[in-house]
């Protein structure tokens, strides 16, 4: 992997061998290491952003690096600069990563063969947030012990999803049933859902799934008012502490944050006892330090040889 762009270039084998190593990770809590030490690192947020912003500080800094934090309102992009003149001065100084947010889908995509530095994609626009769905993998198969074979229902703002995004491509691939729920006008069309996810009424949804994800109505993104009112979202399409009884006894819930409560979901369900929500978070940290590791070290084979340095 030069880049890490999109779930959709990955292999089943790529994701589960970064899946692997942000375990071993997850397993070493806090550890530090000097994996990539001596570094540089840019971060580069042009939309809002804590979770993703701040883990991905905390796993360069876990591994190392020297972190450069680009406030977006502050930089040349302001005056006019494109983001790959941007990317191309970065490289320049001898920045050899940037972690890049912005509202442009596809973007990154188009200049990643321009640039020399390694990009990883931290949520662009509607389009994919591939670190947010690794670590909901990752989530998962650290509660269920596997992901092939569980039934992953995804409710909410489907439309203007990037988390949702990035699902469509490596749930299937890894073997997970992934079923979709929402309000009509927040759905996405049927040729843009791969062969066997399916859309389905909210209560079928609820009642089937191992784990049940529900999504940030996305405000931001609405050209138009597409509800009445957060009470009544909430009652037609937000997990109800009624709906949470009727999930499968083992099944979970998990949001990829930041969450409206008392919308999309009850705000005593976020840290219900069947809340994976801040595990999701805590897993932020021992993926985005895998990505990292895997772009600049060149991957799994270097990984074996960098057990002994980095003692993971
Ligand atoms: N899940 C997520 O991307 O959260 P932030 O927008 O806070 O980074």
């Amino acid at each position: 992997m030069k880049h890490l762009i999109g779930m959709k270039a990955l292999s089943r084998e790529q994701i589960e061998a970064l899946l692997d190593r942000a375990e071993a990770w997850a397993n070493r809590p806090g550890e530090q290491s000097d994996a990539l030490a001596g570094r540089f690192v840019a971060n580069l947020f042009f939309e809002p952003s804590t979770r993703t912003r701040f883990s991905f500080e905390v796993a360069e800094k876990r591994l190392g690096m020297h972190v450069l934090n680009v406030a977006a309102e502050h930089s040349s992009t302001t005056k006019g600069e494109t983001l790959y003149d941007t990317l191309r001065t970065l490289q320049a100084m001898g920045v050899e990563a940037a972690v890049v947010r912005i509202r442009e889908n596809g973007l990154l995509e188009e200049l990643a063969d321009r640039v020399g530095l390694h990009l990883v994609n931290a949520g662009d626009g509607t389009n994919e947030h591939p670190t947010q769905c690794l670590l909901d993998l990752l989530t998962m198969r650290r509660h269920f012990g596997r992901i092939a074979g569980l039934k992953v229902a995804i409710i909410g703002d489907l439309r203007h999803s990037r988390v949702l995004g990035s699902h469509l491509h490596a749930l299937p691939k890894l073997g997970a049933e992934l079923i979709l729920s929402g309000p009509p006008n927040m759905l996405r069309r049927e040729e843009e859902l791969p062969a066997g996810v399916r859309t389905v009424p909210l209560d079928d949804a609820i009642a089937a799934a191992d784990v049940v994800m529900m999504l940030r109505v996305q405000l931001e993104r609405h050209a138009d008012a597409l509800f009445d009112s957060p009470a009544a979202y909430h009652k037609a399409y937000g997990l109800t502490l009624e709906r949470y009884k009727r999930m499968k006894p083992h099944a979970v819930i998990m949001h990829p944050g930041p969450f409206n409560r008392g919308v999309e979901i009850d705000t005593d369900l976020v840290e219900a006892d069947r809340s994976l929500i801040f595990t999701q978070k805590a897993n932020g940290v021992p993926v985005r330090m895998a990505v990292l590791e895997n772009l600049l070290t060149g991957g799994e084979q270097s990984w074996a040889s960098s057990l002994q340095t980095a003692n993971c």
